[in-house]
């Protein structure tokens, strides 16, 4: 199993570049479904989950040419609806491909789709089985986790989400784009891999009006057509790195980002005293003058403190003066990974599964780590750059699953990181 070897410490400086999104990429793939004509993808990250998003459509007869950072879908081919239960269980992002399948084929037969240990009971899709009752289909759970859902006729519905679902909000506005009739979803996410997405598709046709505000219409169409989608830049990889820089007291220029996308995560690290500053597609961090201090914060929905950058920030919360209260609202299990930086140093006291209290600074050392889940994951590099003496961290599957290349990209400012077979 490949682990990270890294020695911190390191005097960290230059520049590093953000990578297409994972959670745009991971959508797109499966919208090529929505038509039979040829998609290209412009952008995309080389990570593990998109290889498994490919797998997954290669496995059900579409034609994908990949060509580095490029690929072209066709899926006028495709002889199956039935996920491959192997493959469509080592990602979250497989369940993407149910809506559009739905819509196009009018069946498909999937597992529960896997994905980070971070929420409780497996990582819920009852939304999505909601979503496709509303729609009109049948849905049958097969057997342990195995669904079969199935439609003579699919028509437009007014669902309210009970709760804001990213994937459930961007699966019913594509199932909804190519069925008869209009759709009405409230209470939607409002996150900008939701807002591209439609752009996109209405691009190719679609009528989807209001992505990115609550409420959103779609008026489904006979067909859409297929064009070209470039992956918008990823902007947790974006703000893990801007953590990264603050934590390691370093000049860092992160490039091709969205600065936009990360409003609440700048607004709060100007509050804790970082000094960065930033343009369209650049943000610069500036090792600080003064101490940092600490900073209390709640996730919530975009545009809110985003969950995925929790983790980073943890981090860089033991670093700085003071006590911060983290509140971790989305998930329920996205707080366990913090005992191995209490291991490394930390001093932080866990009140319950989603509040903890870091007291800060404290230095942190070097220790043998097992990556639980990618944000986590990126965490703990984070941490290993800072610690003192070397750090050894395992299960990087469940690293390169959202960051591509890190290694070398890290690397390239200076950090002394192995990847060792
Ligand atoms: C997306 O997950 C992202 N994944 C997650 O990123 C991200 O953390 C999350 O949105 C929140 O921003 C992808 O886009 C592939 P949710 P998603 O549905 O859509 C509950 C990463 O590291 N829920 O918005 O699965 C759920 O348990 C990943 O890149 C149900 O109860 O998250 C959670 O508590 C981690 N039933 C809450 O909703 C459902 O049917 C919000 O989850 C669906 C979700």
């Amino acid at each position: 199993m490949p682990k990270f070897i890294i020695t911190g410490g390191r005097p960290l400086s230059g520049k590093i570049a953000v990578s297409g999104a994972k959670n745009s990429a991971l959508k797109i793939i499966p919208a090529a479904l929505l038509s039979a004509e040829v998609l290209t993808i412009k952008n995309l990250p080389g990570i593990e989950d998109v290889e498994r998003s490919f797998e997954v459509l290669t496995d059900l007869g579409a034609k994908i040419e990949r060509n580095g950072n490029e690929a072209t879908i066709n899926t006028s081919g495709l002889n199956s609806t039935e996920l491959n239960a192997k493959m469509a269980n080592k990602f979250r992002g497989s369940i993407m491909f149910v809506g559009p399948m739905l819509a196009r084929f009018k069946e498909v037969k999937f597992p529960h789709p896997g994905g980070c240990v971070i929420g409780a009971g497996g990582r819920p899709i009852d939304l999505f089985l909601e979503g496709y009752r509303a729609f009109g289909a049948e849905v049958e759970e097969v057997s342990g986790k195995f669904y079969h859902i199935k439609a003579n006729k699919l028509h437009g519905a007014d669902y309210f989400f009970p709760l804001v679902s990213v994937t459930a909000t961007e699966s019913m506005m594509m199932t909804a784009s190519i069925i008869p009739g209009t759709t009405t979803l409230k209470n939607c996410a409002m996150e900008p891999e939701i807002t591209a997405l439609a752009e996109y598709l209405n691009s190719q046709g679609a009528k989807i009006s209001g992505a990115g505000t609550p409420t959103m219409i779609i008026e489904g169409q006979e067909k859409i057509s297929a064009g070209t989608f470039t992956v918008i830049p990823d902007r947790i990889e974006t703000g893990s790195f801007v953590i990264m820089a603050a934590a390691a007291n370093a000049n860092i220029e992160i490039t091709h980002c969205n600065p936009e996308h990360i409003m609440t995560l700048l607004q709060t690290l100007k509050k804790v005293g970082v000094d960065f500053s930033f343009g369209t597609d650049w943000i610069k961090v500036n090792s600080s003058k003064g101490p940092l201090t600490a900073q209390s914060i709640k996730t919530h929905e975009y545009p809110g403190f985003a969950t995925d950058l929790q983790s980073p920030y943890v981090v860089l919360m033991t670093q700085v003066q003071g006590t911060a209260l983290i509140h971790e609202t989305i998930y329920d299990r996205r707080l366990i990974w913090t005992d191995m930086l209490s291991q490394m140093g930390a001093n932080i006291t866990m009140c319950d599964p989603h509040r903890i209290v870091i007291q800060g600074p404290t230095k942190l050392y070097g220790k043998h780590l097992i990556s639980p889940d990618l944000r986590a994951g990126i965490a703990l590099v984070i941490a290993a750059l800072i610690a003192e003496g070397q750090t050894e961290i395992d299960n990087i599957y469940q690293i390169d699953r959202g960051y591509e290349k890190l290694e070398e990209r890290l690397r390239g400012i200076g950090a002394d990181i192995e990847r060792v077979e």
